[in-house]
């Protein structure tokens, strides 16, 4: 069976940071994003997966230039201009050629779901197209799905104004489609599957859902990219391990490292203290700083305090400077990307 994986977003909440690296390609356990995914493709069977690409598609060639990942076959479809998910999917499987019932995922989603039965799921059901769910404490920033008795949905509602969410149970970003549902997305121009597509076959009664609690996380945003790693980090995501400084990284004596990651092409200087931090490929961290609840790519200068900062590649903060709840650079003031 073939799988489609959207990841073709311009990663907007995670800017700086996406400015350089597309959001799949960012790493969780050490390992980037696409490649945790995909792995859960592969236990389920998935022997190819369509990677739906629009923004930054060269990333992923360089990453797998055999067109191989996690063992699984890679087939790149690049888009001409943003489609919106739904045009995306339509794009992405006409270009593979999918003919039969395949799954999708949006690429920044981290799940231990077993796929294989949100597809024994959506066949005995007889769907023409099935979700998955998870519930959530604040629904109101997801896809928001009321079901009937028989795990039919009966109400898809994307991204409900606070408080006005009719249940707790988000679009949890995987999907089960026959080929039909295809044919219900115009070709072209953006399309929304969750704002045009899910209600249309709402209003048919053709989709379906499956709820589990399996470990489930969103990695779109900087306090969830950072939960997603520590949760890897403390054991909380039983399906992967990972020791919190890569072997690759190049870490001085002294460091004090507080509940931090640090990844392979890193370098931290000596007496830094990292609270509560992840240190991405490519960072520079000189002696003596502070850093603490951020996401560092760029460099930061010795001696300086960072706190609750997203520092992109080409962020720079000067030595002995103070930073607070900052973006660097802020992508309000960075043009043409
Ligand atoms: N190829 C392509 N083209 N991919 C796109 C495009 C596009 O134009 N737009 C978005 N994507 C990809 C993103 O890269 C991401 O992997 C996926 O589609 C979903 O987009 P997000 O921007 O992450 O959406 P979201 O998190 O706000 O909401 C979605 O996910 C939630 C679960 O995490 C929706 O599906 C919600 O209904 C759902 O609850
Ligand atoms: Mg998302």
């Amino acid at each position: 069976m073939r799988a489609v994986v959207l990841v073709g977003g311009f990663g907007t909440r995670l800017r700086p940071l996406t400015f350089t690296t597309p959001k799949p390609m960012l790493p969780v356990g050490h390992r980037p994003i696409i490649e945790n995914l995909v792995s859960m493709l592969a236990v389920a069977g998935i022997d190819e997966v369509v990677l739906a690409l629009g923004f930054k598609p060269e990333p992923f060639r360089a990453a797998f230039p055999d067109g191989e990942c996690a063992g699984v076959r890679l087939h790149y479809a690049v888009e001409p201009e943003p489609l919106d998910t739904g045009g995306a999917i339509r794009f992405a499987a006409d270009h593979a050629g999918i003919d039969e019932t395949f799954v999708v995922v949006n690429g920044d989603v981290l799940t231990d779901l077993d796929v294989a039965k949100l597809v024994d799921f959506h066949r005995a059901r007889g769907a023409e197209a099935t979700i998955h769910l998870t519930p959530v404490d604040d629904p109101s920033a997801y896809g928001v799905v009321e079901l009937d008795g028989q795990g039919r949905v009966s109400r898809f509602v994307e991204k409900p104004a606070p408080g006005t969410a009719p249940t707790n149970l988000i679009n949890a970003g995987t999907y089960v489609f026959e080929p039909s549902v295809l044919g219900r997305i115009p070709t072209g121009r953006k399309v929304s599957i969750e704002r045009e597509t899910f209600p249309q076959l709402v209003a048919d009664g053709s989709l379906y859902a499956m709820s589990t609690s399996d470990y489930w996380i969103d990695t779109g945003r900087p306090d969830t990219y950072r939960k997603a790693n520590f949760d890897v980090l403390d054991g909380i995501r039983k399906s992967l391990r990972c020791d919190a400084v890569h072997g690759g990284a190049v870490v001085a004596d002294r460091v004090d490292l507080r509940h931090s990651m640090v990844s392979a092409g890193a370098s931290v200087g000596p007496n830094v203290t990292l609270t509560e931090s992840i240190v991405l490929p490519g960072a520079v961290i000189e002696s003596g700083a502070v850093v603490s609840g951020s996401i560092v790519m760029g460099r930061i200068g010795a001696d300086a305090v960072v706190t609750d900062c997203v520092i992109g590649a080409d962020g720079s903060v000067d030595s002995g400077s103070e930073r607070r709840n900052e973006l660097v650079p802020d992508p309000a003031t960075v043009t043409g990307r």
